[in-house]
């Protein structure tokens, strides 16, 4: 394989040659889009750091999403925004809660679109903390209870995945047995497994009105520096259910993607976090960066550290390059 007998730039001559040997290519078919649910009517409110991205109402999320599927893009996740907060964040299993409304009406008109939701507190604490507190910190056990409730409100709604995001240990299995003692056995749990404690969290707190009133979240997501302590992670929640596991941060953790790619069998997914999100924003809006092409890049790394799945703000963008 030596030089000149070997000349890479042989295949990467024209457009044909370097497609035919591309490894990853990235797809419609591995995004899922996260959407901001509010109450209120005829609400679109932008989220101040991160340009075109809106907090909906019920009403005007219908539109958005028929704009989604439209695009072809599989699966959407939903956060949602109470008008309620208290310390048990208890609108998070409220019947008619934003997001249990907001599966329903989805699904009466786009069966088809498989709607995930956010399994978790924060939004809907007043404290801000993604679990019970007691002492003064997030009481694990307490919080799993709870955990439970809300994904089984949300899978009695309608919703075809729960994704449990709050980090409790033995989450996954409590939500596992609620599922299937009440008739969910088929719904699967997408675990954010890997999720650490990360900074690019920031402008997604804004939007979601989610920041801790007091302390941080280091006690229960993981510490940026581990990545051997991410595949205990995984492993906890592929034992206890998961059916698919989740990296998140993408960018600052390829190499955890790419280590539990390598350890597992189970589809990953990879959350490309608000705070990725408006950095290219950012730039792209100065001239300083060419957003759709950094846009591409940065998301076509991520499959390639090995990533099957990705949430992100751009997925309308891609599907729209994508298709073009
Ligand atoms: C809720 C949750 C968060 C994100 C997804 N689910 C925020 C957090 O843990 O504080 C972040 C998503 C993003 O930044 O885009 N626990």
């Amino acid at each position: 394989m030596n030089f000149p007998k070997y000349r890479p730039r042989r295949l990467r001559k024209n457009e044909n040659f370097r497609r035919m040997i591309r490894e990853t290519n990235l797809s419609i078919d591995d995004l899922i889009y996260p959407l901001f649910v509010t109450e209120g009517h005829d609400v679109k409110s932008p989220v101040r750091s991160m340009p075109n991205v809106y907090q909906f109402s019920v009403d005007t999320l219908l539109k958005e999403i028929a704009e989604v599927v439209n695009l072809k893009i599989p699966a959407i996740i939903l956060f949602g925004i109470p008008s309620k907060k208290d310390d048990r964040g208890s609108e998070a299993y409220a019947q008619s809660g934003v997001i249990q409304e907001a599966i329903k009406a989805i699904k009466d008109v786009h069966p088809e679109l498989i709607v995930i939701t956010d399994v978790c507190l924060c939004e809907y604490t007043s404290h801000g903390h993604c679990g019970i507190i007691k002492d003064g910190t997030v009481d694990n056990d307490a919080t799993l209870e709870i955990l439970a409730r809300v994904a089984l409100s949300h899978a009695r709604a309608g919703a075809d995945m729960v994704a449990p995001s709050d980090m409790m240990d033995g989450r996954v299995k409590a939500i596992r047995e609620a599922l299937d003692s009440n008739g969910y056995s088929q719904i699967p749990i997408m675990a954010y497994s890997a999720k650490y404690c990360s900074s690019f969290y920031g402008p997604f707190r804004e939007a979601a009105d989610s920041a801790p009133k007091f302390g941080d979240r280091r006690s229960y997501q993981m510490d940026p520096p581990n990545v051997r302590e991410a595949i205990r992670e995984v492993s906890l929640d592929v034992e206890e259910g998961a059916d698919i596991v989740m990296v998140k941060p993408a960018l600052a953790y390829l190499d955890v993607i790419r280590v539990i790619r390598d350890h597992f069998d189970y589809p990953i997914a990879a959350y490309n976090v608000s705070g990725e999100y408006s950095m290219i924003k950012a730039a792209g809006m100065q001239g300083w960066i060419d957003e759709k092409k950094v846009v591409l890049e940065v998301l076509t790394s991520i499959k390639r550290a090995g990533a099957d799945i990705i949430l992100t703000y751009f997925a309308k963008d891609v599907a729209k390059w994508l298709a073009d």
